[in-house]
This record gives C-alpha cells, sequence and structure tokens, in this order.
C-alpha cells in the first residue's frame, strides 16, 4: 500500500531527493505549500507522513483530524510549531533535523551583529536614497566587546566561537553548562542577571518553552549596560517585545537585530519602525546548504522509520 507524504511548506527539492529515489517503498508525494488550516485539516485525513518547516502551525485540531498520521517531520531545528502533546497522545512520531542549519543560523546571527554594529543596513538606504552621510552612521568596533550568550547550545557556541575571532569576550549561561565546559570552550559563565550585567552585546539561543517566554523581560533589561545591543536570530517571545521596545525608546538598548517575532510574519510590527531596529524575515536557516540538509535529514528519518521501523532522532 502507498504511503502518503503531504509536505505543506517549501521545502528543497535537492533535499527530498532521497524519497524521490526510494524504491522499496511505495512512496506517493504530494507538495501542497499554502494551504489554510482548514484546508489541511481536511487534506490531513489521507495522509501517513506530514512533512513542514516552521510556516506550518501543526495544531490540536489538525493532528486530531490526521486519521492515518505516524509520523511529523520538521525540517528544521523548532518544534514549537507542532503540539507535541497532542502528536505523542496520537502515538504519531515527530521528527526534527536538530544539525542541518546550525552553521547557517550562527552565520545569519553574526551577520546581524555586524550590520548593528556598523549600522549597514540603514548607511545602505541613505545611499540608495541619494545622500552621501558619512557622520550618521558612526558605529562600534566589537573587539575588546562582551558578548553575552543565552543558551548555549549548538547555535549559541558556534556564534560563540566566530565572536572569539571577532576578538571578543564571551560570557554565556545555559543550565547545562558547566565551569568544565565552559573552561574547555574558552568562555566565562554565569546566570542570566550576571550575563547581562555585563555584555555589550546579547544574543539568545534557547527553544521557545514555558521557561524561555519572555525570560528577557522588564525586569531584565533592568540590569542591562546603558548602550547594550540585543540580537535574536532564535525564537521571537524569548524577548518581551513590549519591554524591548520601552527599552529602545528609553535609550537604554541602543540597537536590536531580529530575526524572529512572537508573531511572525512580522511586517507592520512596530519595532520595525524604530531606527535602532534592523530585521530580516526569518532569514537564519534560509541557506541552499542548510535547506538540502533539514530535507535530506528527515527524508532519512522517513525512510527509516518505514523501512526499520526506527528514527534517529525521535
Ligand atoms: P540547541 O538545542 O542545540 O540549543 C539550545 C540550548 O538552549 C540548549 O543548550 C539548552 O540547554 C538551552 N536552554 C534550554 N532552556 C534554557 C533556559 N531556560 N535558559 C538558557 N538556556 C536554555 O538548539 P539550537 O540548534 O542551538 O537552536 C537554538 C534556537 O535557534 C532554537 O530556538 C531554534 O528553533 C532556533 N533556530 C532559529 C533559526 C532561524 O532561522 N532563525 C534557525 C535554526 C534554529
Ligand atoms: C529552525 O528552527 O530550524 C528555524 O526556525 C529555521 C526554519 O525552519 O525556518
Amino acid at each position: 500500500m502507498a504511503i502518503n507524504i503531504l509536505i505543506s511548506d517549501s521545502l528543497s527539492e535537492d533535499g527530498i531527493y532521497p524519497l524521490r529515489q526510494e524504491r522499496k517503498l511505495d512512496l506517493n508525494i504530494v507538495i501542497d505549500t499554502g494551504l489554510t488550516p482548514d484546508e489541511l485539516k481536511v487534506k490531513i485525513k489521507d495522509f501517513d507522513v506530514l512533512l513542514v518547516r516552521s510556516q506550518t502551525k501543526v495544531t490540536r485540531d489538525i493532528i486530531e483530524a490526521a486519521d492515518n498520521l505516524k509520523l511529523i517531520g520538521r525540517a528544521g531545528v523548532g518544534v514549537d510549531n507542532i503540539d507535541l502533546d497532542a502528536a505523542t497522545e496520537k502515538g504519531i512520531i515527530v521528527v526534527n533535523a536538530p544539525d542541518g542549519n546550525t552553521n547557517s543560523a550562527a552565520e545569519h546571527t553574526t551577520a546581524m551583529i555586524m550590520a548593528l554594529a556598523r549600522h549597514i543596513p540603514h548607511a545602505h538606504m541613505s545611499l540608495q536614497e541619494g545622500r552621501w552621510d558619512r557622520k550618521k552612521f558612526v558605529g562600534v568596533e566589537l573587539k575588546n566587546k562582551t558578548l553575552g550568550v543565552i543558551g548555549f547550545g549548538r547555535i549559541g557556541q558556534e556564534v560563540a566561537h566566530r565572536a572569539k575571532g571577532n576578538r571578543m569576550d564571551v560570557i554565556a549561561y545555559d543550565p547545562f553548562l558547566t565551569a568544565e565546559k565552559a573552561e574547555k570552550l574558552g568562555v566565562d559563565f554565569g546566570s542570566v542577571e550576571d550575563v547581562v550585567k555585563v555584555a555589550d552585546f546579547i544574543t539568545v539561543h534557547t527553544p521557545l518553552l514555558k521557561e524561555t517566554k519572555h525570560m528577557i523581560n522588564k525586569e531584565i533589561f533592568s540590569l542591562m549596560k546603558d548602550g547594550v545591543r540585543i540580537i535574536n536570530c532564535a525564537r521571537g517571545g524569548i524577548i518581551d517585545e513590549i519591554a524591548l521596545y520601552d527599552a529602545i525608546v528609553e535609550g537604554k538598548v541602543a540597537g536590536s537585530a531580529l530575526d524572529v517575532m512572537e508573531e511572525e510574519p512580522f511586517v507592520g510590527n512596530r519595532l520595525l519602525k524604530l531606527p535602532q531596529v534592523i530585521a530580516t524575515p526569518h532569514l537564519g536557516a534560509s541557506t541552499i546548504e542548510a535547506q538540502e540538509s533539514v530535507a535530506v535529514d528527515v527524508s532519512h528519518d522517513i525512510l527509516s522509520y518505514f523501512n526499520i521501523g526506527t528514527v534517529r532522532n525521535p
């Protein structure tokens, strides 16, 4: 019997090549991006596998309507767009691709830190608008500044590595970071409070969980150095956006670079109107390499599940 696979977000065609060339299993691959939640709820009934990126919200409603669903594949890291409790209750396996976009996300974060420090987007726009304004865009160096990294997993560590290449000092907070590990990685470590008190740039790299939602809030902003710069290329919601807005307007925060926000797409978000903010539309993992890699990883998991009954990364 055919195994029906629905791909509901746009994925790399090269990345799903392992599925396309599978011969032992009878795979029926349907690509249908841009479905509304109601359309997906109807369509999902016929499918054994749902393959998504971050745009499709796999809610309880959709999972409950999914009579044949056995596996949800997430071509990326964050699984906060999938109702894991609802999937577990129905015995549906959820697999993600935790490593495939680490490098791209770390490079994007580094690019955002540099663009923020040197006003690159605004200087470019000003030049495009016909101005030769050199005084307005005086930046700051990264050398000898302190980067605070909150969430020291795959991406946080890669960002730290690159920051050290830019001669920054790095201090990190992660509940799983020990003194030995920090020493081995050549970074200082402390509590969130310790980190934000000394950092000139603060970048967050945690998942979005109950514990991390708004972990960077009004109280935490009040502990930061004046003129601090804040970067979020992880998940909207880790930083309380109202507190960030106020901290920028009050002059506490000199600038912020955001790839993600609480509500996406975030066209029209008032933070975008502040000249101190630069932003990209959730592009951290948007490289040819990362998109191929995450789709390949999840494709292999699908094949492994239906061929031998196990997955690498449930
Ligand atoms: P990871 O699991 O390797 O690292 C996350 C780290 O956060 C872990 O070390 C964990 O211990 C730590 N953590 C958990 N709870 C914490 C807390 N309360 N306080 C501090 N640290 C805590 O994940 P990763 O691959 O490094 O991804 C990090 C984030 O980046 C995720 O939110 C992921 O979804 C996001 N991401 C975004 C993009 C993008 O396109 N912008 C791309 C890839 C990943
Ligand atoms: C992720 O969690 O992997 C990122 O949000 C990238 C994405 O899939 O868009």
